[in-house]
């Protein structure tokens, strides 16, 4: 089976190219046919496409994906490019032509899949270098690949250029939100901010344009951005030049976002001056809850119960004595903390399972309750250890955390069905909220360049006393910080 033709191919191509056999099992480790352990060199080897020899799809995820844990991406990927050249050297002009002609489609396909899966990583303008010099030695040999090459650059492009142009779009949409600021303070002044009702009184409608936020930030994160928190505070890396770069935060936007929503909520409910108006807001959100639990959006459902258990909110009894909590506290017992939240890991498989089988593509939403999410590979790169005590990678950790990020890729892909109302998207990501302690929230806050903001947010979270989010933020801060 695959694994094992594999690790026979790699031990049939070290033995041709000089690393001999012995070795090259001592350095891969296998255990009912899976790769378990590897030292880093036999690892790269094991990535460079030969004339009979392709790396299987899973092999190359994994790797490209977690490989930024031990050296940075432009280094791997110098390092494959110079492999699959010298490897096809034999010291005949005529035969190193026609063998890199052999070579050259399988170091594209290579080279495509890694542009595809993991286009940040070009942001770094020796990434971009490496791939001209390898467009240029591959048209030495072979029309088609140089093509190929020509098409996948041109891809990648264009990626890049969106990834820019979303960046640009946040930031503006982030100093929106805080302009006017002191406005916000007086009473005139809210009085005459709309508020979400006048905009949209209708619940489906508003849990649908805040599935169409939750999927546009998603669809953005790049698979490897949660891994590359670990690999900047990783001790023994030493990379920080690249990872100050461009460093891509969609991540932290992401979940600057969650902050956002649920600062959105607390405001709209503490916002009007009558009780009667008030509970009838409170009791819109509880809709708009129930709806995004239905729709698979446990993210915006989380943040909206995160606002409710604010204290300006909570404190508000009176208010709260005139709502109907009974939907309330079934959406409240989904999300429940306890026991590893296991309520909502349930509804999670369910609603995975129902994006598997889906005949809608309204039935394909699954958006995850991010920070837990989060936490969950955290905690999984935390628990184990990256290098075995001989110093090999321990491959069975990598495997894990594709299997968590790869999960995440699918949910990324869905395409939201709902129409879009410009006006509603407009006000939820732009209008002025107040924060808990009467300060106007800035949302991109956690845009900054440190990853620490990542954790930062969720401890922020932690400390609005919603029971939800405070006990499972200290946990996970306590881990962070
Ligand atoms: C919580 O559950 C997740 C998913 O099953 C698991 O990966 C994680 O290790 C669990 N955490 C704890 C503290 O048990």
């Amino acid at each position: 089976d695959a694994a094992r033709d594999t690790s026979h191919d790699f031990v049939t191509s070290a033995r041709l190219y000089g690393h001999g056999v012995t070795t090259s099992y001592g350095e891969m480790c296998y255990h009912d046919n899976s790769l378990v352990s590897a030292s880093l060199e036999a690892l790269i080897q094991h990535l460079v496409p030969t004339v009979d020899y392709y790396p299987d799809r899973s092999y190359v995820f994994t790797f490209l994906l977690s490989s930024r844990l031990f050296l940075p991406p432009y280094e791997l990927m110098t390092r494959v490019c110079h492999l699959c050249v010298e490897q096809q050297r034999s010291g005949d002009a005529l035969l190193d032509k026609i063998r890199f002609r052999e070579v050259a489609p399988k170091l594209v396909q290579l080279l495509t899949e890694w542009t595809e899966t993991f286009p940040y990583d070009f942001r770094d303008e020796r990434m971009m270098r490496c791939l001209k010099d390898m467009t240029h030695h591959v048209a030495r040999g072979d029309e088609y690949s140089w093509r190929a090459m020509q098409q996948m650059t041109q891809r990648l492009i264009k990626r890049l250029s969106a990834l820019g142009q979303y960046e640009e779009a946040v930031a503006a949409l982030n100093a929106a939100a805080m302009e006017r600021p002191a406005s916000l303070k007086s009473k005139q002044a809210s009085a005459q901010r709309n508020d979400v009702l006048s905009l949209c009184d209708d619940p489906f409608v508003l849990a649908q344009q805040l599935t169409h936020i939750e999927l546009d930030r998603l669809s953005f994160i790049g698979p490897e951005e949660f891994i590359q928190t670990f690999a900047m505070k990783d001790p023994l890396e030493n990379h920080k030049g690249f990872f100050r770069k461009r460093k891509t935060s969609n991540l932290e936007a992401y979940v600057s976002w969650f902050n956002r929503l649920s600062y959105l909520v607390a405001t709209e409910i503490c916002m009007p001056m009558k009780k009667k108006h008030r509970a009838r807001i409170i009791e819109f959100f509880i809709d708009v809850a129930q709806e995004c639990f239905n729709i698979g959006n446990f993210n915006s459902l989380m943040a909206i119960i995160t606002g409710m258990n604010m204290s300006p909110v909570a404190r508000l009894k009176k208010t709260w004595n005139k709502v109907n909590t009974d939907k309330f506290e079934i959406l409240e017992h989904q999300m429940d903390p306890s026991s590893n939240f296991s309520n909502y890991r349930t509804a999670l498989r369910g609603a995975n399972q129902r994006s598997e089988t889906a005949h809608s593509s309204q039935e394909k939403i699954v958006i995850p309750f991010f920070s837990l999410l989060i936490k969950d590979i955290y905690f999984l790169n935390e628990g184990c250890a990256s290098r075995l005590p001989n110093g090999h990678i321990n491959f069975e950790k990598l495997w894990e955390l594709a299997k968590q990020v790869s999960e995440f890729l699918v949910w990324r892909q869905v395409v939201c069905p709902f129409d879009r109302d410009r006006r509603i998207l407009q006000y939820l990501v732009t209008t002025p909220i107040f924060t808990e302690d009467g300060q106007y929230s800035v949302s991109n806050a956690f845009s900054g360049v440190n990853h620490k903001n990542v954790w930062y947010s969720l401890s922020v979270l932690g400390n609005k006393q919603s029971p939800y989010c405070l006990s499972y933020c200290c946990r996970a801060a306590s881990g962070f910080i």
